[in-house]
């Protein structure tokens, strides 16, 4: 199996280019079915959830044309299949954002129940509520959630919680219903306005997205659109992070330094500096970082998909920080791996409690989700002596070329096969 092999105590030094948004390509890639035209999309980040996204499109018979890596074309007309089966959505649970696309078009649509996954329970109640004020019927049987309307009419809409999927699919049935659809409470991510962003260019009518409101006048018909994603802020935090930890001084080129707000306020907070540009910023931390509290929060607030990355680097500040994670139920998983390199962390329910160490030492961890596995590698590239991480196939499902990106800011890694005993002894070698 393939896994990384990491020798740390380098500091992270040059310039690094971000991606496009993954949780924004996911929603624009469902969206774009939802034409019967050719669609141009990109700045698509070539990381595995996008491939299969594209493959689940392809399935159902949408016309899918690979540009390159980042850009692609897709034609909903020829769309045959209405069903998007278990073995897609157990790939990627994105995928029930063609649910919401083939409702709003078609006005039917059948997909495989997401499950849970490695860092909660993560239901859809709020989706289906979602459609169901929106007209639609919605049942669930054997596993599959089947939703069909005769007529679908917008409606006002409040959301439980800030969901991201949530906000997402209703937006996609709501761009198509009969008449206005007001969503309250909706999620306020950077990748939530540039799907409502790619839906109007497409000839959709939405206005507020990124607000505590947005409002929908529904449309006929959706037509032809170029455009192209934003940077994928969560991919670039994971850098500032990791600039930070190493106490390097790295340029993260193309990003929106605003989305970075709550990241690069917090590293400030605790000694690193963060230099703002047009569409970069620079991270240089040159001594140990100091503790502080983090609090997951919707957008803007402090994002969740950043808390493994953020308690790593504080896992070797002084003093003691905490962390709570009031997003998701289960996402601690990565602090008995964290545990096994020195670091001095207790989660009590939401809470993890961090005593800073001086360093840490390499070991051989696993990813057990994405976001907790690029946290392990930024704790190995800290680390003293070499580490290994495997299980990286949930690190590529949402970091294109991690370790190519990290390499070319001096880091000493490679993606190796953990039965590849000459691979490893050459690595150790080099790296002496
Ligand atoms: C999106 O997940 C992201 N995934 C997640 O990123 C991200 O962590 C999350 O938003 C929060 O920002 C994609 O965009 C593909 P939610 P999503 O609906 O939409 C509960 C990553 O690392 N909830 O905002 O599933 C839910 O259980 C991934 O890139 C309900 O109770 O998140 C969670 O506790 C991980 N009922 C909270 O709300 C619902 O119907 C927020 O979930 C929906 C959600």
């Amino acid at each position: 199996m393939e896994q990384y092999i990491i020798k740390g105590n380098t500091p992270l030094a040059g310039e690094v280019v971000i991606g496009g948004a993954k949780n924004a390509a996911l929603g624009i890639l469902a969206a774009a079915i939802m034409s019967d035209e050719t669609v141009l999309i990109d700045n698509l980040p070539d990381v595995r959830d996008i491939n299969v996204l594209l493959q689940a499109i392809e399935d159902i018979g949408a016309t899918v044309i690979r540009v390159d890596k980042h850009a692609v074309k897709i034609n909903g007309s020829t769309i045959k299949s209405m069903c998007i089966d278990l073995e897609i959505i157990k790939k990627i649970r994105a995928s029930y954002y063609l649910l919401g696309a083939m409702l709003g078009k078609y006005k039917q649509a059948k997909v495989a129940l997401p499950g849970g996954c490695n860092i909660g329970s993560r239901p859809i109640d709020q989706h289906i509520k979602g459609f169901k004020a929106l007209g639609a019927t919605v049942n669930m049987d054997h596993g599959m959630i089947e939703a069909s309307a005769d007529r679908l009419v917008g409606n006002h809409i409040y959301l439980d919680m800030a969901s991201v999927g949530a906000t997402i699919n209703i937006m996609l049935v709501a761009a198509l219903a009969e008449g206005k659809t007001i969503i309250e409470n909706p999620a306020k991510e950077p990748h939530i306005v540039d799907v409502a962003n790619f839906l109007n260019s497409m000839g959709a009518k939405i206005k507020g997205a990124g607000t505590d409101v947005i409002r929908i006048q529904g449309v006929e018909k959706l037509h032809a659109s170029e455009y192209s994603i934003i940077p994928d802020q969560i991919e670039a935090g994971t850098f500032m992070v990791a600039a930070a930890a190493t106490k390097g001084d790295v340029l993260i080129k193309n990003v929106i330094p605003k989305h970075l707000e709550s990241i690069s306020a917090k590293l400030e907070e605790i000694g690193a500096s963060v230099e703002e540009f047009d569409d970069a910023v620079r991270v240089v931390a040159t001594k140990r970082l100091s503790h502080t509290q983090i609090k997951t929060q919707p957008y803007p607030g402090f994002p969740t998909d950043m808390q493994p990355q953020i308690a790593t680097l504080l896992a070797l500040s002084e003093g003691t920080s905490t962390v709570t994670e009031n997003i998701f139920e289960n996402r601690f998983k990565y602090v008995d791996e964290l545990a096994r390199m020195g670091a001095s962390i207790k989660v009590e329910g939401n809470v993890a409690i961090i005593t800073g160490v001086s360093s840490l030492m390499g070991a051989q961890v696993s990813a057990p989700d994405l976001r907790a596995g690029a946290a392990l590698v930024t704790a190995a590239l800290v680390a003293d002596g070499v580490s290994t991480v495997d299980q990286i196939y949930f690190i590529e499902r949402g970091y294109e070329d991690f370790d190519l990106k990290l390499r070319g800011l001096g880091a000493n890694i490679e993606k190796v096969d953990s039965e590849d005993e000459k691979a490893i002894k050459k690595f150790k070698l080099k790296v002496g």
